[in-house]
């Protein structure tokens, strides 16, 4: 447990290496399944910088990257579904393969957005890889094609994600204050 100058406390989840392995292992499966063809990876800022990183290391095709802003959060650690764009794609991506790089899938609202808005440029495909599959809390049906781990329960930080802007620069994952329970928690909710 982690006890930082604030009254929040952080429990490691995932270390820095077992991060490492399974960034490796989803590098490999892309670079298999794409064989020689050129992948265009698009982060979603700010959570996906550092996965999107170490992934892009781990993928032996010739690659170009890009990112989108999109927000479905501010403060808060619940999705309204209200999802903001401030920064659109520069490449062209008509007839080309995509794959999508997100930190979290909770809801799906924002990478179902997302997915809708990149198939209007026509590429030729659309994937997702996520660090982190929140399955059991989707309110509309999406996939990921890559899946980094599978967590639904608890508010993660740490490797790129936030709680209100502090934490991303952690090298683990971790459970944000795993003790607290706000009024009227339920035990399906976070
Ligand atoms: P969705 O639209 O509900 O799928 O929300 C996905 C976004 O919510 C992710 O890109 C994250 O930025 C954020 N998010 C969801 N769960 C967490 C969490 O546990 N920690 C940090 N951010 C989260
Ligand atoms: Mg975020």
């Amino acid at each position: 447990m982690v006890h930082l100058n604030t009254t929040d406390e952080l429990m490691e989840i995932i270390s820095p290496t077992t991060i490492a392995d399974r960034v490796s292992e989803l590098g490999a499966k892309i670079t298999n399944d794409y064989h020689d063809r050129p992948l265009i990876l698009i982060g979603i800022l700010k959570g996906a910088f550092i996965f999107m990183a170490d992934l892009a290391r781990c993928i032996k095709l010739p690659l170009k990257i890009d990112f989108v802003r999109l927000s479905s959060y501010g403060s808060k650690t619940e999705s309204s579904g209200g999802i903001a764009f401030s920064k659109d794609i520069e490449l062209d991506i008509k007839g080309l393969d995509v794959l999508v790089v997100e930190d979290i899938i909770d809801t799906g609202y924002t990478i179902n957005y997302l997915k809708e808005v990149l198939k209007l440029h026509e590429p030729a495909s659309v994937g997702i890889c996520c660090l982190i599959d929140k399955k059991d809390r989707r309110k509309v049906p999406v996939e990921a094609d890559y899946i980094g781990f599978d967590i639904s329960h608890g508010f993660l930080v740490g490797y790129g994600l936030d709680f209100d802007e502090q934490y991303r620069y952690l090298p683990g994952i971790y459970h944000l204050n795993p003790g607290y329970k706000p009024a009227g928690f339920k035990p399906s909710e976070r």
